[in-house]
């Protein structure tokens, strides 16, 4: 089967706890829960991971290099300032889908530019925590079909 990283940055932990009125009541469990069951019913498996640290999510995304298929990554702040990350990214070959739970492009204007963007072959933003599954339908329908469109 398929191994999909799904990948969340620095804060993410606190899903649930954190500006509610921004990121919902959902926790990272909850997202975590929901995507393994969708995993399921698409016959591929998943790696959930969150790490505050800049370089454990390049390692992870390293370890996509020899084991995974897609990555979906919500890289939170890292969006906005890692270089190291859109690097680790473009040394990935696979479907690479950004997630953010809130509408990064109605908020302040620091957070309207996205490195991990530059790689990725779609993004999702405003979609709440759902964001995560339909990312996830469509990281299997790229593996599936290995073809952008
Ligand atoms: C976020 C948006 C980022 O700007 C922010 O730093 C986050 C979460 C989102 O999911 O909406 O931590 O990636």
């Amino acid at each position: 089967m398929p191994l999909i990283f799904i990948l969340n940055g620095p804060n993410l932990n606190l899903l649930g706890k954190r500006q509610p009125d921004i990121y919902g009541h959902e926790t990272l469990a909850d997202v975590e829960l929901a995507c393994s069951r969708l995993a399921k019913t698409l016959n591929v498996d998943i790696r959930f991971h969150q790490s505050n640290r800049e370089y454990e999510l390049i390692d992870w995304i390293h370890e996509a290099r020899e084991s995974g298929a897609a990555i979906i990554i919500n890289a939170a702040a890292f969006t906005h300032t890692s270089l190291a990350i859109l690097d680790a990214l473009k040394a990935f070959e696979g479907p690479v889908m950004e997630v953010h739970i809130s509408n990064v492009h109605q908020r302040e204007a620091f957070r309207h530019h996205s490195y991990v963007a530059l790689r990725a072959d779609g993004v999702i933003a405003g979609m709440g925590t759902e964001g995560y599954q339909l990312a996830l339908r469509r990281a299997v329908s790229l593996i599936d079909n290995n073809t952008p469109g």
